[in-house]
């Protein structure tokens, strides 16, 4: 009987272990995606000095909101004077809900990657040097509700597809090579 309970609670920790792990796995999965959009950037301020890679989750990093399991839902680096490109990395943040990136020097192209942010909710690009076309994955996104990339150099056909058809033509604006039958 004793050892019967003592298999049972030596199971549990283990289940309990094996979560743990299972969650901090993806945590750290989230914070590659950071540090591989943080190695792209030019941060002449230091505003992503609190992204450190040996920390064990990167819910303590600044302009970055977890939910309770730990998990990023919100990227906050607008205006920070960030230049360079959007890592394709961005798109295994399984949970992220907002990406606010706007009023930086951002170029690059957007990463089609993005259109598997199944939970992004908000993608705010505007007031950046963001060229190429627009990414009809992110169409895929059926919970994008909030959408900016004007102020940009994005070239191209506006998307019309999936969640595009509820965006605002003011959502594409100042974008001189973004016309219907651009080419890019
Ligand atoms: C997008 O951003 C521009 C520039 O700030 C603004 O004028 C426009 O109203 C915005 N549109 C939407 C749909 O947020």
């Amino acid at each position: 009987m004793a050892l019967v309970k003592a298999t049972r609670t030596t199971l549990s920790i283990a289940a309990a272990v094996l979560m743990a792990m299972v969650v901090a796995a993806a945590a750290n999965k989230d914070a590659d995606a950071l540090s591989a959009l943080r190695g792209g950037l030019k941060d002449p301020d230091g505003a992503l000095n609190s992204w450190d890679p040996n920390l064990v989750d990167p819910c303590t990093w600044f302009y970055v909101t977890c939910d309770g399991d730990n998990r990023v839902i919100r990227l906050d680096l607008g205006n920070l004077k960030l230049s360079g490109p959007l890592a394709p990395e961005l798109g295994q943040l399984e949970r992220l809900r907002f990406l606010e990136v706007f009023d930086n020097n951002i170029q690059g192209q957007i990463p089609p990657e993005l259109g598997g942010l199944t939970n992004l909710v908000g993608l705010d690009l505007r007031n950046n040097r963001i060229s190429g076309p627009i990414p009809l994955a992110l169409g895929n996104i059926q919970s994008l509700k909030f959408l900016n990339l004007s102020n940009n150099d994005l070239c191209g056909t506006i998307p019309t597809n999936g969640a595009f058809s509820n965006i605002p033509p003011s959502s594409f604006a100042n974008n001189p090579r973004l016309h219907p039958g651009g080419k890019c």
